[in-house]
């Protein structure tokens, strides 16, 4: 058993933003790391196009980015915390920058700014096209040279710690829900294991694996939201799950694809139908940079009119030298496949990308389980609303990173260690006989979600979805009550329970509204609501 007062679960631009913090503020007090790979595999590590922040106020004001965010998000954005988290970010990208991040600057020393889909200014900082790998590089820096904070890897949490462990019935309705700590599967040991923390903060990212085809990497599986919707948080607004227009097409492949930055279409790149034509133009007068939802479903009814399973994203007029200078990982991956991005096009398609939903939080990341906060892309802050504006959930994620600092700061002096914790339970179980159930389980999942809760929706399909996701359920829960631990296992049951969440939500909201289009409510409906489950 291990004890702490701060807890953090994620090693990504939040949880990494804030254990930092925390360490700083109080050297006398341990910060415990947990992640369930390796530190640095996270989405972060992955961002390419990189942050949206106004801090050249001579041509970008806090008015114009809000107000982007407040389009790209269709009517249900907390206008408090859009404006929060445009005016703090330039402080939170400053002291990224003190930590040791570096970002692209033009001869004279000013930043270069990019531009993607949605935004109305170049506001883009970025490191070439792989702004996340450089943040993610930083922040592990930092972290080392911070002797109070330990990491433990390759530790799966497997479920927050609540009054429910100590034997009460909890319901949605319970008041002070309180977490206590966690339960881990230690991956290098294999046994599980007691945290108890004072305060935690769940940073466990997002959930694309729960699709076929998806930008994230295997760990975005949405542990957290899963783990809070089980021990009865608030979660909300999961139907809106970002679809991004532009994966590489590679014939086969399964799972992570292979991200072709939005910032491309910024510097010129044009999205190109099976005819050649630029379809973009008769989509939005923003033709390809419209925000994502609108370019994603223009991208899925030109695949559909040709029967192909992609498009193509026209670079030919860049020359190599323009196009290397801000994309060579992107340059360097088309070569590999036999694509020059001078000469041929670049096959493209949306890819499952970001979760604009997840763990309800209030403005200061608060969850509504007590002593628990949630922050990065598991946490719904109300920013995103119906659709995340482009590279703007890095800058969520250090803002809110900072916020729950503040308030953790605060909080932990009126907490003590709940010390009568039980151990975890795992009677009664032994190895599963069949490994190759959960795998298949997981491809029939993510089949179910890429065919019936896709970029386009409608109620049959809906309904389809749940059914086979009931079935799904019963027959992991089975498994997980009668086999010891796996990774592979929790993740399955996770990703089902997100599925579950992604569904309901979908179902309950009887309009088209950002990311969400369901065909039999293709209009606005005048209730204004955010799904809370
Ligand atoms: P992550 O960085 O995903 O970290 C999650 C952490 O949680 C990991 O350490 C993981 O091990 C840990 N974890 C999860 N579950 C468990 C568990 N059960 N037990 C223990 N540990 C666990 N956003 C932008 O703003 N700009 C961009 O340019 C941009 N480009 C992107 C490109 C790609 C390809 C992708 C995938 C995303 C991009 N995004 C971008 C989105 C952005 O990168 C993510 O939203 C953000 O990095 C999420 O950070 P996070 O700290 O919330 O989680
Ligand atoms: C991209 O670089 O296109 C991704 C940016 C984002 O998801 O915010």
């Amino acid at each position: 058993m291990q004890k702490t007062d701060f807890l953090v679960i994620g090693s990504g631009i939040a949880g990494l933003t804030y254990a930092l913090k925390m360490a700083n503020r109080f050297p006398e007090r341990k910060v415990l790391v947990l992640t369930k790979a390796t530190a640095d595999e996270t989405n972060t590590k992955y961002a390419q196009g990189g942050i949206a922040v106004v801090n050249d106020l001579e041509n970008d004001s806090y008015a114009k980015h809000i107000e982007d965010t407040l389009i790209a998000g269709d009517g249900i954005c907390n206008e408090k915390v859009v404006e929060i988290v445009v005016k703090e970010g330039p402080e939170r990208v400053e002291e990224i920058i003190e930590w040791g991040a570096q970002f692209d600057k033009e001869e004279d020393g000013d930043y270069k700014r990019g531009k993607e889909g949605g935004h109305s200014e170049f506001r883009i900082l970025h490191h070439k096209d792989v702004t996340g790998k450089e943040m993610e590089r930083a922040l592990l820096d930092a972290v080392a040279r911070q002797k109070n904070i330990e990491f433990v890897n390759h530790c799966f949490v497997i479920d927050i710690i609540t009054q429910h462990h100590m034997g009460y019935l909890i319901t949605k309705s319970t008041p002070d829900i309180e977490c206590y700590g966690v339960y881990v599967l230690n991956l290098e040991t294999n046994r599980i294991e007691k945290i108890l923390a004072k305060i935690t903060l769940l940073a466990s990212g997002g959930n694309g694996q729960v699709y076929r085809t998806t930008t994230n990497p295997s760990i975005a599986t949405g542990d957290g939201v899963a783990m809070v919707y089980r021990a009865k948080g608030r979660i909300e607004n999961m139907e809106f799950i970002q679809f991004h227009p532009t994966a590489l097409y590679e014939p086969g492949v399964r799972g992570q694809a292979f991200l072709i930055t939005e910032a491309v279409r910024g510097d010129g790149g044009i999205l190109r139908n099976k005819k050649g034509e630029a379809f973009m133009e008769r989509y939005d007068p923003r033709k390809d940079l419209a925000p994502r939802d609108i370019v994603a479903r223009a991208i899925d009814s030109e695949m559909k009119k040709s029967g192909i399973e992609h498009v193509w994203l026209d670079c030919r007029h860049f020359t190599k030298e323009k196009f290397t200078e801000h994309f060579p990982n992107i340059y360097e991956k088309c070569m590999s496949i036999g694509i020059d991005i001078t000469k041929d096009m670049i096959p493209v398609a949306p890819a499952a990308h970001y979760s604009c939903g997840g763990i309800k939080t209030d403005e200061w990341g608060r969850s509504s389980i007590n002593n628990l906060y949630a922050a990065g892309e598991c946490a719904s802050t109300g920013l995103h609303g119906a659709n995340r504006l482009a590279s703007n959930s890095l800058l969520e994620a250090m803002v809110f990173a900072h916020r729950c600092f503040l308030d953790a700061t605060e909080k932990i002096k009126l907490i003590e260690l709940n010390e009568a914790v039980p151990d975890w339970n795992a009677e009664g179980t032994s190895e599963p006989r069949e490994m190759i159930l959960i795998t298949q389980s997981l491809k029939e999942l993510q089949q179910v979600m890429s065919d019936y809760v896709g970029i386009v929706r409608n109620d049959i399909r809906l309904q389809r979805a749940m059914r086979r996701l009931d079935l799904l359920w019963v027959e992991t829960e089975d498994l997980y009550q009668s086999s010891s631990l796996s990774p592979q296992l929790l993740e399955l049951r996770n990703m089902i329970s997100v599925g579950y969440l992604i569904v309901k939500g979908a179902s309950f909201r009887k309009e088209s509204r950002g990311l969400h289009f369901n065909t039999d409510y293709p209009e606005k409906s005048v209730l204004v609501q955010n799904i809370v489950l």
